[in-house]
């Protein structure tokens, strides 16, 4: 335990811009708050922090017409067109909603996005576990001059008992959610980076601040390491305005039967 306080307090020391850490963690508690899972009442001094915490923080993108969406160079565009309008005399409003893709926006990818055995046999984003994509999470920030390499990750000595993990990226720092036109340049994990998740951790969520967890170079064979293990990922996280730190996460897909992906809700509290 004390190890593992130790570490993160290391892991604060070597992690990049320091100024943003002005939310004061208190790294006596990580150990417990990374150990306990999902289920708050086992997790002793840091379920009282979040009962009785009343900040949260929205790491959510609005779904807005000049939001980037996957290869495309003009953006999301209108998502709602009225059927039903007031102004028009009828008795109430009422829109129909049409998405690009499942994989808009802030979004969660199902395993079998990319692994078709899961695909048939679930778990679908209705069937995801939500034991994993609610609970203790760590934002870090990541090394700016590199993708997630096995290297670059291991640089940021994560305490071992870590199960829920944002990377905050240079993405963010580039603002490229608030570009229109894709960007193929983001940083993603690379194949040897999701090859060192699964093997040297006990992660099993990771979000990230553009559209892909994966780098474009290695899309297609760091989403299979990752999803043939039912990793969750979180893509096109909102990390403009969060301090890095420990916080409690509540993601919630919508309920979707037989989509590989949906549109996710994302907000931490301290
Ligand atoms: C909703 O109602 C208002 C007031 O009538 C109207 O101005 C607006 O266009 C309506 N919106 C939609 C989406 O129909
Ligand atoms: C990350 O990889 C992409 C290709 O997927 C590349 O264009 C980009 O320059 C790389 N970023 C860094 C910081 O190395």
């Amino acid at each position: 335990m004390i190890g593992c306080a130790l570490q993160m307090l290391i892991l604060a020391l070597l992690l990049p811009h320091p100024a943003r850490m002005t939310r004061a963690l208190d790294w006596s508690q990580s150990s417990d708050v990374l150990l306990c899972h999902a289920d708050l009442q086992q997790c002793g001094a840091s379920a009282a922090v979040a009962k009785n915490s009343r900040n949260i923080l929205d790491i959510t993108h609005t779904l807005r017409e000049d939001l980037p969406i996957w290869l495309g160079e003009d953006g999301l565009g209108r998502i709602t067109a009225p059927v039903l309008s007031m102004s028009r005399g009828d008795v109430a409003n009422l829109s129909e909603l049409k998405l690009d893709s499942v994989h808009t926006g802030t979004h969660v990818d199902a395993p079998g996005h990319f692994v078709q055995e899961f695909y048939e046999e679930g778990p679908d984003v209705a069937r995801l576990d939500l034991n994993i994509l609610v609970g203790p999470v760590l934002l870090v920030d990541a090394p700016r001059d590199t993708n997630l390499t096995a290297q670059a990750l291991a640089s940021l000595h994560i305490p071992p008992g870590v199960e829920r993990i944002i990377f905050r990226t240079l993405n963010t720092d580039r603002r490229l959610m608030w570009k229109t036109a894709f960007d193929s340049s983001y940083v993603g994990l690379t194949t040897d980076g999701a090859e060192w998740i699964v093997t040297q951790t006990k992660i099993r969520f990771i979000g990230i601040d553009y559209l892909s967890i994966a780098a474009y170079i290695d899309l297609v064979p760091a989403h299979q390491v990752l999803l043939k293990k039912k990793l969750i990922l979180v893509e096109g996280l909102n990390l403009d305005d969060v301090d890095m730190g420990l916080y409690i996460m509540h993601c919630l897909p919508l309920k979707l039967m037989q989509a590989e992906g949906c549109p996710i809700r994302c907000i931490l509290t301290t």
